[in-house]
């Protein structure tokens, strides 16, 4: 009886979590869809802790159960209450870490229990093959991700040697090789292989994500979170655990495509993104702002004006947007503007920002509708009707340099093609280039202004200008 609740209990777990996940792919419906997961979880969870049984014995231990899971609830909370939209990478990054910590620790105590049940005789192959594969994915993945947090806080710096990639493979090739030796030999000592394994693979997490480009880093948490969807799923094979392996599988599916996708909008692939350092050491490309000829600026009554009497008006929120949390402010221009009658739209780049939907949640945030948020190739197909395209706090997603030159790092990246609307106002606060570090033509081209300032500042100020008008 108790054994079919307890699966139950697991199917309401898998299921949920396919729903939460299908829902997350609408801003509408994502709060939501994380919350029936979350649940989910929690029936899973509980039914585990009072229902499973294991030669008669329930798991006991409740003490430190549930001491474990109060202090963890309330850091997780805390800190998700706490943190800032542009630090949410690094967060990720942490609690990433941290599930590819679990499925490394399960794979240590299992080992130990199967030496011990094992005293003399050779250990039971594929068992020793799951509880290594979690072993050396989730240390990797572990590993890497304190590394990640770290570059992203700005605690940790890039660093690499040279011959750091071919360390990286030989010390890949030590770990496969004394797994190997481990699974097919029976070695008289194996607890000592065991954690040889352990710690090279906590040092190959540590020099595989060392040498990428810090700016890199969000596609390489995203790849490092697939690794530990796997490492889960290792844990499920083990214990025969459906809901564990459901939940790795899909968070290793999820991992990899979101990596596939982030790789495919920036066009780049993802061996470029794991040795090519973009946006890391690459501000020599910079070059200099008045080498590129000159620009203008726009006042804020100009821009005002041109605004107030524009039929439509396009806005593109980038990074900048978010360092100045001006997402509130944009909301309320938006509603002035269409007080006044002018069509207001926001024209929403893959990735603008420094995370997938980044800009979508921010603007969520401010209540801004989702029907007003269009895709980048909506709205390409919409600017030549434009009058006005306010650029705010973005760069590197409306750079033609994507399109014009083969030698910029962002070549082949689509981008927003705003310069084919009739006028382009930019925010930001001064001339320099944002993540890939490279010039921006479209601040020197003719129909661009610059209106320089942070932009919450300019908002809230250009709101008071056409309130005066
Ligand atoms: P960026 O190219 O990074 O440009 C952001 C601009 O915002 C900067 O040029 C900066 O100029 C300006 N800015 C910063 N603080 C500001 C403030 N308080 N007020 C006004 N402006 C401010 O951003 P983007 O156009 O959104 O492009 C995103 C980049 O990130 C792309 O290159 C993309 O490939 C990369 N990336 C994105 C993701 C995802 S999934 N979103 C993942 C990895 C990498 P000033 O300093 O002059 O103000």
């Amino acid at each position: 009886m108790e054994f079919n609740i307890l699966t139950l209990c697991y199917l309401i777990g898998s299921v949920t979590f396919i729903l939460g996940l299908k829902m997350l792919s609408n801003p509408a419906t994502a709060r939501k869809g994380n919350l029936i997961a979350a649940a989910g979880m929690i029936i899973a969870i509980l039914g585990t802790i009072f229902l499973y049984e294991q030669d008669g014995q329930k798991l006991g231990n409740y003490g430190w159960i549930f001491g474990g899971i109060a202090i963890g609830t309330v850091i997780g909370f805390l800190s998700a209450k706490k943190v800032k939209m542009t630090a949410m990478p690094e967060m990720v990054s942490m609690f990433n870490g941290m599930g590819g910590a679990c499925a490394g620790l399960i794979s240590i105590v299992e080992f130990n229990h199967l030496v011990k049940t094992y005293p003399f005789g050779e250990l039971p192959v594929t068992t020793v093959l799951i509880i290594l594969l979690g072993l050396i994915i989730g240390s990797v993945s572990f590993a890497g991700s304190m590394i990640a947090w770290g570059k992203l806080n700005g605690k940790v710096k890039d660093f690499s040697f040279p011959g750091q990639h071919i360390f990286n493979i030989v010390l890949l090739f030590v770990i496969l090789g004394l797994a190997t030796y481990l699974i097919g030999w029976s070695p008289a000592n194996p607890i000592i292989i065991f954690y040889a394994i352990f710690v090279l693979s906590l040092l190959y997490g540590v020099f595989f994500v060392f040498p990428i480009g810090g700016a890199d880093m969000p596609v390489v948490i995203s790849l490092l979170n697939s690794f530990t969807g796997v490492a889960a799923a290792c844990g499920g094979f083990l214990y025969d655990n459906k809901v564990m392996l459901t939940g790795g599988i899909l968070v290793g599916a999820a991992g990899t495509l979101l990596t596939m996708l982030m790789c495919k909008a920036m066009n780049r692939s993802l061996t470029n993104v794991l040795i090519g350092s973009f946006g890391g050491g690459n501000k020599a490309a910079a070059g200099d702002a008045k080498a590129q000829g000159s620009y203008k600026e726009i006042s804020l009554s100009d821009t005002a004006v041109v605004m107030s009497y524009a039929n439509k008006v396009f806005i593109v929120p980038g990074y900048g947007l978010a360092v100045a949390q001006a997402q509130h402010a944009c909301h309320d221009l938006e509603k002035l503007l269409e007080s006044k009658g002018v069509t207001v739209k926001y024209a929403i780049h893959p990735v603008a920002g420094r995370m997938p939907g980044h800009m979508n949640v921010l603007l969520a945030e401010a209540d801004v509708s989702y029907e007003k948020l269009l895709e980048m190739e909506q709205a390409n197909e919409e600017f030549p009707s434009t009058d006005v395209v306010l650029i705010l706090g973005a760069n590197d997603v409306v750079n033609p340099a994507a399109k014009t030159d083969p030698s910029s790092p962002i070549y082949g990246m689509p981008i927003l093609d705003v310069e084919l609307a009739k006028n382009v106002i930019v925010n930001k606060r001064s001339m320099k280039p944002g993540y890939a570090g490279i010039e921006n033509d479209l601040f020197f081209q003719k129909k661009t202004s610059m209106l320089f300032g942070d932009a919450k500042k300019v908002l809230q100020d250009l709101i008071g200008e056409i309130k005066n008008l």
